[in-house]
Protein backbone atom coordinates (compact mmCIF):
# COMPACT_ATOMS: atom_id res chain seq x y z
CA UNK A 1 0.00 0.00 0.00
CA UNK A 2 1.43 3.15 -0.77
CA UNK A 3 1.36 5.92 1.65
CA UNK A 4 0.17 9.45 0.26
CA UNK A 5 2.53 12.78 1.35
CA UNK A 6 -0.42 14.95 -0.02
CA UNK A 7 -2.45 16.80 2.65
CA UNK A 8 -5.13 19.29 1.94
CA UNK A 9 -4.76 22.88 3.50
CA UNK A 10 -7.18 25.45 4.91
CA UNK A 11 -8.29 28.21 2.18
CA UNK A 12 -5.13 30.41 1.87
CA UNK A 13 -7.05 32.86 -0.46
CA UNK A 14 -6.87 36.18 2.01
CA UNK A 15 -3.07 35.39 2.13
CA UNK A 16 -1.62 38.42 0.24
CA UNK A 17 1.62 38.79 -1.36
CA UNK A 18 4.12 38.93 1.03
CA UNK A 19 2.46 37.40 3.85
CA UNK A 20 3.69 34.62 5.37
CA UNK A 21 1.55 32.17 7.75
CA UNK A 22 2.43 28.80 8.82
CA UNK A 23 0.99 25.25 10.08
CA UNK A 24 1.86 21.91 10.99
CA UNK A 25 1.58 18.98 8.65
CA UNK A 26 2.39 15.11 10.05
CA UNK A 27 4.53 17.20 13.54
CA UNK A 28 6.16 19.08 10.26
CA UNK A 29 6.26 22.96 10.77
CA UNK A 30 5.53 24.62 7.46
CA UNK A 31 6.00 27.92 6.91
CA UNK A 32 3.54 29.41 3.86
CA UNK A 33 4.19 32.14 2.03
CA UNK A 34 2.72 34.07 -1.35
CA UNK A 35 4.95 36.03 -3.67
CA UNK A 36 4.02 37.30 -6.96
CA UNK A 37 0.61 35.42 -6.96
CA UNK A 38 1.84 32.02 -6.08
CA UNK A 39 2.74 30.40 -3.00
CA UNK A 40 5.30 28.67 -1.66
CA UNK A 41 6.26 26.26 0.78
CA UNK A 42 9.67 25.67 3.24
CA UNK A 43 10.05 23.90 6.21
CA UNK A 44 9.47 26.22 9.28
CA UNK A 45 12.73 26.06 11.20
CA UNK A 46 15.89 27.68 9.87
CA UNK A 47 18.85 25.17 9.43
CA UNK A 48 20.98 27.55 12.01
CA UNK A 49 19.91 27.23 15.18
CA UNK A 50 16.36 25.84 15.02
CA UNK A 51 14.08 28.96 14.73
CA UNK A 52 10.57 29.36 13.01
CA UNK A 53 11.15 31.05 9.86
CA UNK A 54 7.67 32.69 9.83
CA UNK A 55 9.02 34.97 12.33
CA UNK A 56 11.26 36.40 9.50
CA UNK A 57 11.24 39.00 7.16
CA UNK A 58 10.05 38.26 4.05
CA UNK A 59 11.97 40.44 0.98
CA UNK A 60 11.18 39.20 -2.42
CA UNK A 61 11.77 35.49 -2.75
CA UNK A 62 14.08 35.48 0.27
CA UNK A 63 12.96 34.91 3.91
CA UNK A 64 15.57 36.31 6.46
CA UNK A 65 15.74 34.44 10.09
CA UNK A 66 14.68 36.53 12.74
CA UNK A 67 17.52 35.15 14.82
CA UNK A 68 21.02 36.26 13.07
CA UNK A 69 19.55 37.00 10.06
CA UNK A 70 20.61 33.91 7.57
CA UNK A 71 18.10 33.80 4.53
CA UNK A 72 16.64 31.09 2.40
CA UNK A 73 15.41 31.26 -0.92
CA UNK A 74 11.40 30.11 -0.81
CA UNK A 75 11.12 29.00 -4.30
CA UNK A 76 13.94 25.65 -3.16
CA UNK A 77 14.86 26.19 0.12
CA UNK A 78 18.28 27.05 -0.28
CA UNK A 79 20.15 29.25 1.85
CA UNK A 80 22.94 32.30 1.01
CA UNK A 81 25.57 32.00 3.08
CA UNK A 82 26.53 31.84 6.47
CA UNK A 83 25.39 31.54 9.50
CA UNK A 84 23.19 28.79 7.87
CA UNK A 85 25.33 26.13 6.15
CA UNK A 86 22.54 24.41 4.41
CA UNK A 87 19.19 24.68 2.84
CA UNK A 88 16.36 23.80 4.70
CA UNK A 89 13.20 21.30 3.17
CA UNK A 90 11.31 22.95 0.54
CA UNK A 91 7.91 21.07 -0.51
CA UNK A 92 5.57 21.50 -3.39
CA UNK A 93 1.90 23.25 -2.98
CA UNK A 94 -0.73 23.45 -5.27
CA UNK A 95 -3.82 25.76 -5.03
CA UNK A 96 -6.61 25.81 -7.65
CA UNK A 97 -10.74 26.11 -7.36
CA UNK A 98 -10.74 22.77 -4.93
CA UNK A 99 -8.21 24.31 -2.26
CA UNK A 100 -4.87 24.24 -1.26
CA UNK A 101 -2.73 20.94 -1.30
CA UNK A 102 0.73 20.51 -0.03
CA UNK A 103 2.95 17.27 -0.58
CA UNK A 104 5.51 16.32 2.72
CA UNK A 105 8.03 14.63 0.41
CA UNK A 106 10.66 16.73 -0.29
CA UNK A 107 10.15 18.54 -3.71
CA UNK A 108 14.07 18.32 -4.42
CA UNK A 109 16.17 15.22 -4.07
CA UNK A 110 19.05 17.04 -2.76
CA UNK A 111 18.25 20.75 -1.85
CA UNK A 112 22.21 21.22 -1.68
CA UNK A 113 23.78 19.79 0.92
CA UNK A 114 20.56 17.59 1.82
CA UNK A 115 18.39 17.81 4.96
CA UNK A 116 19.91 19.61 8.10
CA UNK A 117 21.25 17.77 10.83
CA UNK A 118 23.18 18.25 14.23
CA UNK A 119 22.25 22.16 14.80
CA UNK A 120 21.49 23.17 18.33
CA UNK A 121 18.32 23.75 20.19
CA UNK A 122 17.25 27.07 20.86
CA UNK A 123 13.22 26.48 21.79
S1 LIG B 1 18.95 30.73 13.89
FE1 LIG B 1 18.59 31.35 11.85
S2 LIG B 1 20.42 32.34 11.28
FE2 LIG B 1 20.82 31.65 13.28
Amino acid sequence: MVQSDQHNLDDLSNLGNGDITSCEVENLEILICRVEGKLYAIEDNCSHADTPLSEGRLSGFQINCPLHGASFDVRDGTHSGPPAYTGVRCFKITEDESGVSINIEDKNDNPEEGPQTGYFQTR
